[in-house]
C-alpha cells in the first residue's frame, strides 16, 4: 500500500451528536463530507423517546444534507424507566431505527429522563431481546460513591456482566469505551458485544486535559484515563477485532458552555474525525486496518451492507479552523487551530 495516499470504502459513524435546529447546519454537512451512515444519539432536549419523535427528526437531520451529499442517519430511541413495549414493537419496523440508548439518569449531558435503575427496563430489554433490536450502553454508573475515573469499570462489574448473563441473546454495543478493562471485556465476551472508539480517547489520556492548565474543549465524558488506557484502546482498535468498531462521539456545544466555571462535557471532533483515526492508525503501524475498523465491523454488526463507495486520503497537511459557526453561536473543533496531518481528497465521495 502506498502510504501518502489511502483509500478506503467509504467509512460510518457508529456513535454521534448531530443537535437540533440550526446546528444541523453545521453538523451535518461536517459528518457528511465523509461518513456514509451515522448512528444519531437521542438526547435531544426533550429527548428523543418514541418512534415519531426519531422520524421528525431525521427528517430535520435529511433537510441539512448538503445537495448531493449521501448520508443516512440512522436513529435511536432513548430509553427511560416508562418506554413503552409497543414503542420497541414500531421501533424494528423502520429500517432507519437502529437501536435503542441507554443513559444512567444524569450521567451525561442530557441524561436526566435516563433510566434510574436498570431493573426497571427488564421487560422492555426482553422485547429488545424477541425482536433483536440493538442495545446500545453508555456504560457509566453515576454513583456519586464511585470516583469519576472508575464508573466504566465499575458498570462493567454491576450493570454489564449481570445484564450478558439475564440476557444472553440481546445485543449491545458498549458505547465509546475509554479503559483497559472496557477493551478487554468486549474482546472476551461473545460475538453480540461490540465496543465503539473515538477518535479522542485514541489521542488523549488524562494528563492532556489537566497537565499545565485545565483544557475545557477535552472535556468529555466518559472522562479521559491513564494512557494505560489510550494505550488499551489503540491495541483494540487496531487489533482487527470485528468487536471493536468507528463511533466518534463527536458531540459539539457552543464555546461559551464548554469555557465555563462548570464546563460542558463534549469534544467537537466530527470535521476531522476520519483524518485523525488515520493519524491513530498511522502511528500503530495499521493503515492498513483502518477500512475495517471505519467501514466493515460496524456494518456487519448492525447487519447492513458495507458501502460499496470510497474514500480517498492523502497525507497532506492542514490546519483545523479555530471555530466554526454553529447555530447562530460558535464551536472549537478538536485540534483547533493546529495542523493534522491527513486530508480527504477533493471533497469526499
Ligand atoms: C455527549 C453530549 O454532549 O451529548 N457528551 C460527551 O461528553 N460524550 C453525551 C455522551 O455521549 O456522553
Ligand atoms: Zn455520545
Amino acid at each position: 500500500m502506498n502510504h501518502d495516499k489511502i483509500s478506503i470504502a467509504c467509512p460510518d459513524d457508529w456513535h454521534l451528536h448531530l443537535r437540533d435546529g440550526a446546528a444541523l447546519a453545521t453538523t451535518v454537512p461536517h459528518s457528511a463530507r465523509c461518513f456514509r451512515r451515522a448512528i444519531v444519539m437521542p438526547n435531544l432536549k426533550p429527548p428523543v423517546t418514541s418512534v415519531a419523535a426519531a422520524g421528525e427528526y431525521r427528517q430535520r437531520i435529511v433537510r441539512a444534507i448538503p445537495p448531493g451529499g449521501s448520508f443516512e442517519p440512522l436513529m435511536t430511541l432513548y430509553l427511560t424507566d416508562s418506554l413503552p413495549i409497543a414503542e420497541i414493537e414500531r421501533a424494528v419496523r423502520e429500517p432507519w431505527l437502529a437501536g435503542v440508548k441507554y443513559y444512567p439518569a444524569g450521567a451525561t449531558t442530557n441524561s436526566e429522563s435516563g433510566v434510574t435503575a436498570i431493573e426497571k427496563v427488564f421487560p422492555v430489554l426482553e422485547r429488545m431481546q424477541e425482536l433483536d433490536l440493538p442495545l446500545l450502553l453508555h456504560g457509566e454508573v453515576n454513583d456519586a460513591e464511585v470516583d469519576i475515573f472508575d464508573r466504566e469499570a465499575v458498570f462493567i462489574d454491576r450493570i454489564l456482566q449481570p445484564l450478558c448473563e439475564r440476557f444472553p441473546r440481546l445485543r449491545m454495543v458498549l458505547e465509546h469505551i475509554t479503559t483497559r478493562q472496557a477493551a478487554q471485556f468486549v474482546s472476551e465476551a461473545d460475538a453480540r458485544i461490540a465496543a465503539t472508539i473515538t477518535v479522542h480517547h485514541l489521542l488523549f489520556h488524562r494528563g492532556d486535559m489537566l497537565a499545565g492548565g485545565i483544557r475545557p474543549h477535552l472535556y468529555c465524558l466518559p472522562i479521559l484515563k491513564r494512557d494505560v488506557h489510550r494505550e488499551a484502546l489503540r491495541t483494540a482498535a487496531t487489533s482487527g477485532n470485528p468487536r471493536f468498531f468507528l463511533g466518534t462521539d463527536s458531540a459539539p456545544h457552543p464555546v461559551n458552555e464548554k469555557e465555563s466555571a462548570c464546563g460542558c462535557a463534549g469534544i467537537y471532533t466530527a470535521p476531522a474525525a476520519l483524518e485523525l483515526y488515520a493519524e491513530v492508525f498511522e502511528e500503530e503501524q495499521a493503515l492498513d486496518r483502518l477500512e475495517a475498523f471505519a467501514a466493515f465491523h460496524g456494518a456487519d454488526f448492525y447487519g447492513r451492507e458495507r458501502n460499496g463507495a470510497r474514500i480517498e486520503l492523502v497525507r497532506e497537511s492542514w490546519t483545523a479552523p479555530a471555530r466554526y459557526e454553529f447555530g447562530g453561536d460558535e464551536v472549537i473543533p478538536i485540534r483547533a487551530g493546529e495542523n493534522i496531518r491527513w486530508k480527504l481528497a477533493g471533497n469526499g465521495p
